[in-house]
């Protein structure tokens, strides 16, 4: 194996992660997200380019082509027979796995509220944790998870019985480190603060949306997490491509989520630093995902990059490239803040805890027409009177 990446201690664990992890989520089925997505073979390929260089930590989600993407994985390490001991899988739990490939249960709220609590397939209840890494651990075909976080907080579970169901699976040696993905600093905080009062395992790594466009997080999260030792495994570091091409280039991915939560509109600051991206990257000969990824890998443990293609890959590899003080303050000097979104699954899960439909379905659609109303805004509303 030829390394042409960095590793890094996650945290104050002694596990060792590459820099950049290789995200699963376009590994799967193209029912389940439009032709951005690589079915098997073509997965395949990413996969074991990735493996060739050396990045050893793949990020994948149970809801990724609800459950394909896992499955790919096993397939993947069975097939090239990958010492397991030397590959590092993260995946979350937390989403309802629908039983076709096709079925989105992030885009659409009405499978999760059917299906919920009823089956034990949704949420963070002891029952649901317990099934969603049975069925991980089945597709992946491994016996061990060596991260497994929680695919944002439920604000219907108590976090003692989440924590406990948490700590028990490390336990039995099903799930080896846990971590979360996006939500409030508070409710991270939160449940680290009962595992800990507790004597239970608390969580190693964080998981949120970080990069050039999307530093809402700097508020809170990352600060929480340098304070207290905790890995930052930012999410859409390239901020779904946005800060690889130039402005107005149109993608297969862009085309899919047009209409959807997912569908970003560019800010003018937005414009200015994919402008300065272009601009640093003409200076030093690099790809324009390659700025990207220097500038956040400067600031966290290791982003989770989402290549759908080799060559994608390859273009996010960065050891040894890093930039000057200047390049990092002309960077992120345009940032104008931004509404907390976290991500528009917790939008939606949040928003269907609420007691009103109306609530919901007046969020749903200003969500989609992108005018504004944040998580701050419906989390402020109902969390604390959940957790009251
Ligand atoms: N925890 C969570 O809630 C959460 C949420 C989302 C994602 N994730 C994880 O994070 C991973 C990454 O997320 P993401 O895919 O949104 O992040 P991303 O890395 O910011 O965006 C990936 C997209 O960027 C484009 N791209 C990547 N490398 C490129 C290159 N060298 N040149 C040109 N374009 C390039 C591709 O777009 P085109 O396909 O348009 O070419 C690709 O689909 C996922 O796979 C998943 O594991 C987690």
């Amino acid at each position: 194996m030829t390394t042409q990446v960095e590793y890094r201690r996650l945290g104050k664990t002694g596990l060792r992660v590459s820099n950049p992890m290789l995200g699963g989520m376009s590994f799967g089925s193209v029912e389940w997200s439009g032709p951005w997505m690589l079915e098997e073979e073509k997965a395949f390929e990413v996969l074991k380019a990735a493996w060739d260089k050396g990045i050893n930590t793949i990020d994948t989600a149970n809801i990724y082509s609800n459950g394909i993407s896992e499955r790919i994985i096993g397939n993947f390490i069975k097939k090239y027979q990958i010492p397991r001991s030397e590959f590092v899988i993260a995946t979350n739990c937390y989403h309802v796995v629908a039983k076709t490939p096709g079925t989105s249960t992030v885009l659409q709220p009405q499978p999760q509220d059917e299906l919920d609590y009823d089956y034990q397939a949704a949420g963070l209840s002891r029952a649901a944790i317990f099934n969603a890494v049975d069925a991980s651990l089945e597709r992946l075909r491994t016996s061990y998870i060596d991260i497994l976080q929680v695919h944002g907080y439920d604000l219907k579970t108590k976090p003692e019985e989440t924590m406990e169901a948490l700590h028990d699976l490390v336990e039995s040696g099903k799930v080896r480190y846990i971590g979360a993905s996006s939500m409030r600093t508070w409710q991270f905080a939160l449940l680290n603060e009962i595992a800990e009062k507790r004597g239970w395992t608390k969580f190693v790594s964080m998981q949120p949306e970080y990069s050039l466009l999307y530093r809402e997080e700097e508020r809170e999260m990352l600060a929480y997490c340098k304070y207290n030792g905790i890995g930052v495994i930012p999410w859409a570091p390239l901020a779904g491509g946005d800060l690889c091409r130039p402005l107005g280039a149109q993608t297969p991915r862009r085309k899919v989520r047009k209409g959807t939560p997912f569908d970003k509109k560019y800010t003018e600051a937005d414009k200015i630093i994919i402008s300065r991206v272009e601009e640093i990257s003409k200076k030093h000969g690099k790809k324009m995902s390659q700025v990207a990824l220097a500038w956040v890998s400067s600031k966290i443990t290791s982003p989770i990059v989402g290549a759908n293609s080799v060559t994608k890959l390859e273009e996010s590899l960065i050891q040894g490239f890093e930039l000057t003080e200047d390049e990092v303050k002309y960077l992120e000097e345009p940032y104008v803040p931004k509404p907390v979104r976290a991500h528009a699954q917790a939008t939606l899960g949040a928003a269907a805890t609420l007691r009103g439909a109306k609530f919901k379905w007046m969020h749903c659609l200003l969500s989609r027409w992108n005018v504004g109303v944040s998580n701050d805004q419906i989390r402020h509303s109902s969390s604390p009177k959940v957790n009251a």
